[in-house]
């Protein structure tokens, strides 16, 4: 006997289930590195369009595949993928030179970019100023006890002058006269500060506004409004991956502020960061390490400073893609990661690295930090607090096995998948993939999206 309302239920559940996965997103849910760029590049071949919606070239992926290197800091990794649209959203910072100098590499590797790469004329231009302002405001003596330790590519200025309501915009580019008359209101102010504040030498109006004009013409034609673009595409049935950079816990407001970067890296930034409505992303994937890394300063509770840190960072081979830095590396944290999960609606992890742990006789998992005579689970406001914390930890047996090879999730050893479950456990989060090598084949999927 069949319910018509059963079947009616089915249906719409079925419907809601096709929607969901129309927009996907992908947010890191540590300090930045989780390994975004593999995780993307794998999922993206289900994807019609890639978007990235916050930072600019303080990020930076390497993907391996086919013998060969890339390295991008603006453009998504979906564009390795023949077909896919990747989208620059209104929420990034561009550095036009750079985002060149990558189309470029790209183009010489035989990866089409320019047909498929649309640029949001309201996303920000990075000017020579802001990575100057940028690299004095660290190095200066006053900030030298509260350096962030900035990738100096010029993102906090940056962010700061689209705040301020003066900043350049890549849809400027096809305004000569507006783009000449904010350039220089905007030199003379900057020049201003590099002067009188850091002592240091101003930009040359003149040289700036050429280098933009020729820079300007190699991109004029990808300067598109990508909301629309995006929300048209949405409606009419393609599917998009939402891509983060950074990570979690570097977002503006909910990072271990000030040490963040300046912009929303959790998904809310992807609602602003390209005009898409919450209701249209159907299901984050939260990219986790399965240890703990950070670069530049700030407070990171399970941070292995000793012999096992040096060997994580060995192992993992942890120096920054961008700045080459060697990065703080440390255990995972079940605090950190559980407030990911509440900040992003995370559907599923992605776990990397997890061959980084194969030589480990055991491995520690950090469920709540010690404050004075508390045991809390949430990460203070204040940065000192937050840097006097200390991991409370529970110990598991490491798997002392080579996993690279390992294909099936079944196969893997019983203490991985045991290390695991605790972290599935820890933030209720089912896992939908674990990496185990930079190869796409280095892949062993747990869970199909
Ligand atoms: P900014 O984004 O260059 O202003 O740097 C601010 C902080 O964010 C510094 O601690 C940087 O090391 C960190 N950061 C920025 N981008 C990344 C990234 O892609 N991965 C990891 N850390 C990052």
């Amino acid at each position: 006997m069949c319910f018509p309302f059963l079947t009616q239920r089915k249906k719409l559940l079925q419907t809601f289930q096709n929607d969901a996965h129309v927009v996907s997103a992908v947010v890191g849910t540590q300090w930045g590195d989780e390994g975004k760029g593999k995780v993307v590049d794998l999922l993206s071949h289900s994807f019609d369009i890639v978007a990235r919606y916050q930072g600019g070239p303080n990020a930076g992926h390497t993907v391996k595949y086919d013998g060969k290197t890339f390295v991008l800091h603006h453009i998504p990794t979906g564009i390795l993928r023949p077909g896919i649209s990747c989208v620059l959203g209104n929420g990034m910072v561009i550095n036009i030179e750079s985002l060149i100098h990558e189309i470029d590499q790209l183009s010489k590797q035989s990866i089409d970019v320019f047909s498929r790469l649309l640029i949001s004329e309201n996303a920000h231009i990075i000017m020579p100023y802001h990575i100057k302002i940028d690299c004095a405001s660290e190095s200066s003596a006053h900030a030298d006890k509260e350096a962030i330790g900035t990738t100096g590519r010029g993102i906090g200025p940056a962010y700061a002058d689209k705040a301020r309501r003066t900043g350049v915009r890549i849809g400027d580019l096809l305004h000569p006269s507006l783009l000449e008359k904010k350039v220089k209101s905007n030199v003379e102010y900057a020049n201003k500060i590099l002067r009188a504040v850091y002592d240091a030498d101003g930009c040359d109006y003149a040289e700036v506004m050429a280098k933009l004009e020729k820079t300007a013409k190699y991109i004029d034609k990808n300067i598109v409004n990508a909301r629309q673009y995006v929300c048209n595409a949405i409606g009419n049935g393609k599917k998009v991956l939402l891509e983060g950079a950074q990570g979690t816990h570097l977002d503006i407001d909910f990072g271990t502020y000030p040490f963040v970067t300046s912009s929303n890296t959790t998904i809310g930034g992807a609602c602003t960061g390209l005009g898409v409505g919450p209701k249209d992303i159907g299901t984050v994937i939260g990219i986790m390490k399965a240890y703990t890394t950070r670069v530049g300063n700030g407070p990171f509770p399970t941070e292995l400073e000793g012999p096992k840190g040096e060997k994580m960072r060995k192992i993992g081979d942890e120096f920054g893609a961008t700045t080459g830095r060697p990065r703080r590396c440390g255990w995972w944290d079940g605090v950190a990661g559980k407030i990911s999960v509440q900040l992003n609606n995370i559907d599923y992890f992605a776990i990397t690295k997890l061959d980084v742990l194969d030589t480990f006789e055991s491995i520690r998992i950090c469920t709540g930090y010690k404050l004075g005579n508390r045991v809390i689970d949430y990460i203070p406001s204040n940065p000192e607090e937050a840097c006097a914390m200390e991991p409370v930890y529970e110990e598991v047996e490491g798997w002392n096995t080579d996993i690279t090879g390992v294909k099936e999730y079944e196969e893997l050893p019983e203490q991985a998948r045991n290390y695991l479950e605790i972290i599935e456990k820890i933030t209720g989060v089912p896992v939908m993939l674990v990496s185990v090598g930079p190869r796409r084949k280095e892949t062993i999927w747990k869970n199909e999206l």
